[in-house]
């Protein structure tokens, strides 16, 4: 079964109990943070602009976060348990700015994005809709091609869009712990390399590149023959991959 099966089938399986999960609710906490602090938008108080694309939105923990705080935001993600999840929420929030898809985005052109997007602002009579902001939160390590993703990031955004995603950093052999042994299966990277991101996105086109620590999430894992014993939680840094479009 491909990666993106297995992935399927385990966050299918997943999106009902997800948002229980506090570790979830902690990381996607100080990912908005890390947002916030990155944007200049967040500190300039025009964030209520922002149309914004999340990449693998999940249950949508982080775009309802958003949601007060920005214009639109259209979320995709290739698990049908998570569409759901995220769009029972909808029934219940007034909230009236955010819609997601089950789509395996590869092009900004598509008209399942485009559809989307049209949905979502209403109104706006000028597609191809463009982005100010994409964001992501515990996906990129889930994506097979780094240089693809990041260039399908790239040409959703407006020119001046920024990228601001976030996800744990693969710091060497221990950060394979981040996944207890029975969710390895469909895993593409254990966190993502600092240099490679840097590298991809630079080589991508983007401009203002950072890619630094924004967050540590402590969590507890299973003892491992061949690893560092461990009393309590073990710390995994994560990174902000910042970008702007020229
Ligand atoms: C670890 S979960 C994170 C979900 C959410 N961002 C959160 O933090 O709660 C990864 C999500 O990425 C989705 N996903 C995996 N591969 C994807 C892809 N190529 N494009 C979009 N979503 C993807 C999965 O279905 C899953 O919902």
């Amino acid at each position: 079964m491909a990666n993106q099966e297995v992935n399927n089938a385990r966050f299918n399986k997943e999106a009902a109990e997800w948002d229980n999960n506090k570790k979830h609710i902690e990381s996607t906490h100080q990912a908005f943070e890390a947002i916030q602090r990155y944007v200049p938008a967040f500190a300039n108080s025009t964030s209520k602009t922002l149309d914004v694309l999340e990449i693998g939105s999940g249950t949508g923990l982080l775009s309802y976060t958003l949601s007060p705080h920005i214009h639109s935001l259209v979320g995709v993600d290739t698990a049908d348990g998570m569409i759901a999840a995220f769009n029972t929420k909808l029934t219940s929030h007034s909230t009236k700015n955010l819609c997601a898809i089950n789509h395996l985005l590869t092009n900004a052109d598509s008209p399942e994005l485009q559809g989307a997007c049209a949905a979502v602002r209403g109104g706006e009579t000028n597609p191809p809709y463009r982005f100010d902001l994409v964001v992501s939160h515990l996906t990129l390590h889930h994506i097979p091609s780094l240089p693809d993703v990041f260039r399908t990031m790239y040409e959703c955004l407006k020119p001046g869009g920024a990228v601001a995603l976030t996800d744990y950093e693969d710091f060497g052999r221990e950060a394979i712990r981040f996944h207890p042994e029975s969710k390895r299966p469909g895993v593409e990277r254990h966190g993502i390399k600092v240099d490679e991101a840097q590298e991809v996105m630079l080589g991508t086109g983007f401009s203002e590149v950072r890619v630094e620590r924004a967050f540590v999430l402590k969590k507890e894992v299973d003892a491992e023959e061949g690893m560092e014993e461990l009393e309590g939680e073990m710390e995994f840094p994560f990174l902000m991959f910042y970008g702007v479009r020229n």
